[in-house]
């Protein structure tokens, strides 16, 4: 059994699988949380795999939007106790706006998705926290900071002012909560179709440092705030975003 317990929602794909991948390496036990079984399982073997210890790395299955299937994960968790929280779940969602019926769908699922996922989640482990010494963070966007992806954007800036005062609330419980905002990152299921060779090269050419971002860069963020030598850092956004927006 690992030294410490972390749960990953997204944990099968992209930017959460590299977290899972890192967290494990950390010597933690992983509960990866999504809704595919299938992709939960084999991003679990390769992860065992990697770090090699079999059983490293759990999959739950849960849609986390619903809150009976949250419990799915409470359930995993047992007696344990949480030492770091991952609310990486999420992503951008379409829909018809050409009338106000497809507008308030379109915004509810995107809330539904980026926001109720996080809080759900946070919510039924919030007694499980380890305490002293708990992580929480939430994966925002450069989105909620410059806008550009509507009812998205709106979604991931409601969970900086969530994380402020949840910081606030567990702060005296040495539990820290933090906000990881990352720009663009290639290689997860996030764009699905809908890049280009045009749109990769725009926002490759709108950071700084001239490339495209990786899971491993945002998994890198995400380890140090879950680390030990994060104790002092609560209540902040971490960008991680090539310089593409600059100090916020
Ligand atoms: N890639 C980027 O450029 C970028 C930039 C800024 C922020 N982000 C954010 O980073 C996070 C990870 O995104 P990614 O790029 O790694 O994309 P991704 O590969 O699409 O990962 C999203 C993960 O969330 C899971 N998920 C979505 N809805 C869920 C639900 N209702 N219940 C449980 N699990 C759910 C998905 O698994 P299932 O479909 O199997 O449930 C998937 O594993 C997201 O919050 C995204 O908004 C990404």
């Amino acid at each position: 059994m690992g030294e410490r317990l972390a749960v990953v929602s997204g944990g099968g794909t992209g930017i959460g699988a590299a977290v899972a991948l890192g967290l494990a390496g950390d010597g933690c036990d992983v509960l990866v949380v999504g809704r595919r079984a299938g992709v939960l399982a084999e991003a679990a073997g390769r992860i065992d795999a990697a770090v090699g210890r079999p059983g490293a790395v759990t999959p739950v299955v849960a849609d986390l939007t619903d809150p009976e299937q949250v419990d799915r994960v409470r359930a995993a968790v047992g007696e344990r106790a949480v030492d770091v929280l991952v609310n990486n779940a999420g992503g951008y969602l379409g829909g018809d706006t050409g009338t106000l019926p497809g507008v308030a769908a379109h915004w509810r699922a995107n809330f539904d998705a980026n926001v109720l996922t996080a809080v759900l989640l946070t919510e039924a482990l919030r007694p499980a926290l380890r305490r002293p010494g708990g992580r929480v963070i939430l994966l925002s966007s450069i989105a909620a900071q410059r806008g550009g992806g509507g009812a998205y954007s709106a979604a991931k800036a409601a969970l900086h002012g969530w994380a402020y005062d949840l910081a606030t609330q567990l702060g005296p419980e040495q539990v820290t909560v933090n906000v990881v905002s990352p720009g663009y990152v290639a290689d997860t299921e996030f764009f699905g179709d809908r890049m280009t060779p045009e749109g990769h090269a725009k926002r490759v050419a709108a950071t700084l440092v001239g490339r495209a971002g990786e899971p491993d860069d945002v998994a890198a963020a995400v380890r140090y705030l879950a680390g030990p030598s994060a104790g002092y850092v609560t209540g902040q956004v971490l960008g991680v975003n090539g310089g593409s927006v600059l100090g916020r």
